[in-house]
């Protein structure tokens, strides 16, 4: 029988976001009370107008509230007690901050484009809270100022999934313009290569565009790529034939780093691997399984696509047997759905960033953005950045496109404001 953990846990804690839904909730009430569904059928009742910017008021006075609630939960991470915040209470999974969020303004800035407000029949979503709190990360960013790293993953943030970035992609231009105003990039992805050709094959479309801009050469030096979550770095090198060089790993590991050990590495890959062929075993899955240095994971076979259940089901079977291991405990791994493949990665998205953060000579978590599209508690390899820095929690690459023009215009009413 299933018990009730099982399914709360099933059904809950990794599929959905829990300050998301609590805010949710919050804004489910001024809903219930403000919108008026009968009005379709009562012409003379009150015009859109007038509920919306009433509903408008209700939504905005409670993110206010929510904004003051986080505010709350930082001054105790400050006090060094982020366990005895309300909002900890509240919301038990939450993280810390690494800025305050502008959810009041962010949310009449999202609501100007999405009309939450005039909405009669559909609640605030899962989506709009999801993007008003990205708006809410920039605003508070920009207006900290200046936003030093932008750090991005590669698949379904700034590509569609198992595609590359193309010359015509809208992103490019964007990418050029926020390295023409200072900011670092990275690319922190989880596709893991040793040769630089094949990240070339990636994302050639960026590093032509870079490579051909009027970019100062020394600004040029300010893209780098950290690939298999945070095993291999590379360095834009305009005279290199790929555009890209290996930054050999003493030049910026951490030294955390240094000490996980060759014989751990292969230990955790073994069990992982023992763990995936079981999986396909059992659910006779059509996978091909690709073991490499640092990473083990399947794929389909050619013309197969895996069910999103069957993927689930692999990353969470393969996430427990890790957490049990002991090696699990010495060794940093992330193990993910990467939407029609299952792989396990050593390290994660967090030392990553924190790689990053470190080649550019030390930036910090609030200085950082990491914008992605994996953002769940298990089997989403976004997630771990959250330790390191701010995020922006994107569905599709046209959202990544969205995000970077708010930055920019946010950027340009903040220039205003200081002029
Ligand atoms: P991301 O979204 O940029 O983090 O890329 C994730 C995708 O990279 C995965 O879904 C895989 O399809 C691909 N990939 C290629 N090599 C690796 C690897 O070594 N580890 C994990 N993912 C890989
Ligand atoms: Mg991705």
């Amino acid at each position: 029988m299933t018990t009730r953990y099982r399914v709360e846990y099933a059904l809950k804690t990794h599929r959905r976001d829990q300050l998301i839904e609590w805010i949710k909730g919050l804004l489910a009430v001024p809903f219930v009370l403000h919108s008026q569904p009968t009005a379709v059928f009562e012409p003379r009742g009150e015009t859109v107008d007038q509920m919306a910017s009433m509903a408008q008021r209700r939504y905005a006075e409670i993110m206010r509230d929510v904004e003051e609630i986080i505010n709350d939960h930082i001054a105790h991470q400050r006090a060094g007690a982020p366990d005895r915040s309300k909002l900890k209470l509240l919301v038990p999974s939450v993280a810390n901050f690494f800025t305050p969020l502008a959810l009041h303004d962010a949310f009449i800035w999202q609501d100007q484009r999405r009309f939450i407000s005039s909405r009669r029949f559909v609640p605030p979503s899962f989506n709009d809270i999801r993007l008003v709190l990205n708006t809410a990360q920039v605003m508070s960013l920009v207006r900290g100022g200046p936003l030093d790293l932008v750090t991005f993953d590669g698949d379904v943030t700034l590509y569609e999934d198992g595609q590359c970035l193309t010359p015509d992609s809208p992103a490019i231009p964007r990418i050029l313009r926020l390295m023409r105003k200072g900011t670092k990039v990275g690319i922190v992805t989880a596709a893991g290569y040793t040769e630089a050709r094949r990240y070339y094959e990636r994302l050639y479309g960026l590093l032509d565009a870079l490579q051909v801009s009027d970019i100062p050469p020394a600004s040029k030096q300010n893209l780098i790529i950290l690939g298999g979550e945070s095993n291999y770095c590379f360095k834009f090198e305009s005279d290199s034939p790929d555009l890209l060089k290996y930054v050999p790993r003493k030049d910026w590991l951490l030294e955390e780093m240094l000490l996980w050990q060759e014989s751990d590495i292969t230990e955790l890959l073994d069990i992982a691997e023992a763990s995936l062929r079981d999986t396909v075993k059992n659910m006779r899955m059509e996978a091909i399984i690709v073991r490499k240095e640092r990473a083990v994971g399947i794929i389909p076979q050619p013309g197969h696509k895996f069910c999103r259940e069957t993927l689930e089901e692999t990353v969470l079977t393969i996430q427990k047997i890790l957490d049990m291991s002991a090696v699990g405990h010495r060794l940093p791994f992330c193990a993910f759905n990467g939407g029609n493949d299952v792989f396990v990665d050593i390290g994660d998205k967090s030392w990553g960033v924190l790689a990053c953060q470190r080649f550019f000579g030390g930036i910090e978590g609030s200085k950082t953005l990491h914008v992605g599209d994996q953002f769940l508690s298990a089997g989403a390899n976004d997630f771990k950045a959250r330790l390191a820095c701010t995020t922006a929690w994107i569905a599709n690459p046209a959202e990544t496109v969205q995000l970077l023009d708010e930055i920019s215009e946010l950027d340009e009413m903040q220039q205003r404001k200081t002029r």
